[in-house]
């Protein structure tokens, strides 16, 4: 899967073809309209304001309280975006719009847009990172307003593959007691529990984190099945032999390889023999070939915005088999190109 410059009709194919169009002005300049655009429409609330039918833009400004010849400008933006359509004066949802930036889709990612709006600043920095090599430390630094966006745009993000983790996590016969290492709004806890009826979940999280997740997590009504414990990965005590399964999802980027190693020993310490570590992550590709458009372009925003940047599965298995326990083959997710499972079991005593 990639990103780029489709033609539309035959003529502009063979002007591609030929190399005579300017891709570069359709990689950039087009491709951060397009996303500012959406991103914008999203937090403006215009899909929102279409959710029960069409409209004319004088009716979703007013809906808005926005400008009515300025939301005008930008619903036919959304057109020409494929996410609305128009009929004479009013507009319409597109099936992306309704299915993937509706609050109440299953699959919503409308709170990962508005979280975007953070991430458009980050992105800024690149220029800063190539100079000096320093990264963002966006943990450290950002406002409790920030934090709850955060919170809600990886819950958003996390309803986009729940399903296929729910689905492939090896979770060990029996399992009673799974930590959730990172884990924000506790909802692939939530989707395992569900599916594991003897399963409970703590959801370990930095104090700023589970002040904005909790809402999140309450409205899952898992009760005390799965709970939320303010603390840090780092220097809280794991336990001993007191957990079937350990899930650590997207957070081995923000720390370095040794600090990872050092976190893989308390986790196998903490682990049931029998027990499982799943470090869920984007994969860092072996070489830029291979990662494709999406690898690489992920490769460098996680080099700026993380203090360490992504991890390859021969780096994660190495942690792992350090700490005694056996790595198994990666499992790699479809509706998440580029991520996946490193897996590593505690053998039986
Ligand atoms: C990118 S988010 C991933 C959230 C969730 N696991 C997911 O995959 O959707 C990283 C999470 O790790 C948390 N985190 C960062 N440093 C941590 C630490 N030292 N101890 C515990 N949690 C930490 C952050 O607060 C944040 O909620």
């Amino acid at each position: 899967m990639k990103i780029g410059t489709i033609a539309e009709n035959q003529i502009e194919q063979n002007l591609l073809d030929e190399g005579l169009l300017p891709t570069p002005l359709l990689d950039t300049q087009m491709a951060y309209t397009l996303a500012r655009t959406v991103m914008v429409g999203t937090k403006l609330g215009v899909f929102e304001a279409l959710a029960q039918g069409a409209l004319t833009s004088s009716k979703v400004a007013a809906s808005c309280k926005t400008h009515p010849s300025a939301t005008k400008k930008l619903l036919n933006a959304l057109v020409g975006a494929g996410y609305l359509s128009a009929n004479g004066e009013r507009y319409e949802l597109a099936p992306v719009a309704r299915k993937w930036l509706l609050k109440k889709s299953p699959q919503s990612l409308h709170d990962k847009m508005l979280f975007q709006l953070m991430e458009w600043d980050w992105v800024e920095h690149y220029e800063d990172f190539v100079r000096s090599g320093k990264p963002l430390t966006v943990h450290e630094t950002i406002s409790d307003e920030e934090w709850g966006i955060y919170q809600r745009g990886m819950r958003s993000l996390a309803g986009t593959w729940v399903s296929e983790v729910a689905q492939v996590m090896p979770v060990p016969k029996g399992a009673r007691d799974m930590l959730d290492i990172g884990g924000s709004h506790g909802y692939y806890s939530v989707a395992l529990c569900r599916c594991h009826p003897e399963l409970r979940a703590v959801v370990l999280d930095l104090p700023e984190a589970v002040e904005q997740a909790a809402p999140i997590l309450a409205e899952e009504g898992m009760g005390d099945r799965v709970v939320h414990r303010a603390g840090n990965v780092l220097s809280d005590d794991l336990g001993t032999e007191a957990w079937d399964l350990v899930l650590i999802a997207l957070l081995v980027h923000h720390f370095d390889d040794g600090t990872n190693r050092r976190l893989a020993r308390r986790v196998a310490r903490a682990l049931r023999p029998g027990g499982v570590f799943v470090i869920q992550d984007v994969f860092r590709p072996r070489s830029p070939e291979e990662a494709g458009q999406l690898g690489a372009l992920l490769d460098l925003y996680f080099a700026v915005t993380s203090k360490a940047g992504t991890w390859s599965v021969e780096e994660m298995a190495d942690w792992q088999r350090e700490a005694d326990l056996v790595p198994q083959e990666p499992i790699r997710f479809l509706s998440a190109p580029g991520t996946g499972q490193q897996v590593a079991v505690k053998p039986a005593a």
